[in-house]
């Protein structure tokens, strides 16, 4: 081989290795080539296992504590203790940030009950696995935010403690799937005709400049975007009505969107082939959205 090639071709390997993520298993931080979990994990094997997905904007995270907070009660849910500290844990979040120089996107980290002979019951003496990886989004100026989405309502087909961030996330697959199928961006689950959610997000309608969402149960994720929002809206004098709704109601609204730690509040132009309010996204959310993107910002 032309030594050239040779040196070039190292080269390029060397800067493949150096762009890829850095990520973080089990106490140790890899290049994401060399991230691997035993095929035993209950989390392969069961979904037995947690996860968090904190926003970064600017380099720093978003919400942290409140993340943690619902961290903390997943856990105590799945009947499982922390793996680590709660300062090793914040340190692995920062460590991430800094080793990818993650400036907008978001860390996802999941805990597992760990690795062990398949058994449907809890393993005895099993270290929990914890991962952590870095994802990078442009969360700001997000070019689907400035249009508005579309999404569609599908059956809620999730078990009935959606209350846990739990990993087991095949029916918000399937419904993300059938969304991207049919061109739109979410799907909304209905259960007895009522909106709960988004497969990843919280639902939300706008109808003479109140805001509708359903309240918090075991029938939806409590969302940290959502708790934030409450917060701002309640500062800015936007008043929040806490019921479900109906998708014929969602049909008939001034307004739609929804939030998630991944979007902030994403204006929502369309629902199941239906135009939102002239199909812009309307001032509420457009408010709304700046004043979720300005405490994150700050
Ligand atoms: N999803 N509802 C569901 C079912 C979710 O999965 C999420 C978050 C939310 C919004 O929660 P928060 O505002 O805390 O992000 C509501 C994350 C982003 C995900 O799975 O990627």
């Amino acid at each position: 081989m032309d030594p050239r090639v040779k040196i070039w071709f190292v080269g390029a390997i060397n800067e493949g290795i150096a762009m890829s993520r850095t990520v973080y298993v089990n106490g140790a931080y890899m290049p994401e080539a060399e991230g691997k979990v035993s095929i035993f994990d209950r989390g392969f094997l069961f979904a037995d296992g947690v996860y968090e997905v904190t926003a970064v904007v600017g380099g720093k995270l978003v919400d942290y504590e409140p993340h943690m907070e619902r961290l903390e009660r997943s856990l105590k849910e799945i009947e499982m203790d922390w793996p680590c500290s709660r300062e090793e844990l914040k340190a692995m979040h920062m460590e991430l940030i800094r080793r990818n120089k993650l400036d907008q996107g978001w860390v996802y980290m999941q805990i597992t009950r760990g690795s062990a002979d398949r058994d449907f019951k809890f393993p005895k003496d099993t270290k929990p696995t914890l991962i952590g990886f870095t994802q990078v989004k442009n969360l700001v100026d997000n070019a689907d935010a400035r249009t508005g989405v579309k999404v569609i309502t599908v059956p809620d087909l999730r078990w009935m403690r959606r209350d846990i961030k739990s990993v087991m996330l095949l029916a918000p697959v399937l419904g993300k799937q059938a969304a991207a199928k049919a061109g739109a961006f979410e799907a909304w689950m209905v259960e007895n005709g009522k909106v709960t959610e988004g497969t990843s997000s919280n639902a939300y309608i706008v109808k003479d400049g109140k805001v509708i969402t359903r309240p918090v149960s075991n029938s939806i994720l409590a969302g940290v975007t959502r708790r934030g929002l409450f917060k701002l809206a309640r500062e800015h004098g936007v008043e929040i009505e806490e019921r479900a709704f109906t998708p014929e109601e969602a049909y008939a609204a001034d307004e739609a969107f929804l939030t998630s730690s991944s979007n902030f509040v994403m204006p929502i132009v369309e629902i199941d082939g239906k135009r939102i309010g002239g199909g812009q996204p309307g001032p509420v959310t457009r408010e709304l959205r700046e004043i979720v993107l300005a405490e994150a910002m700050r």
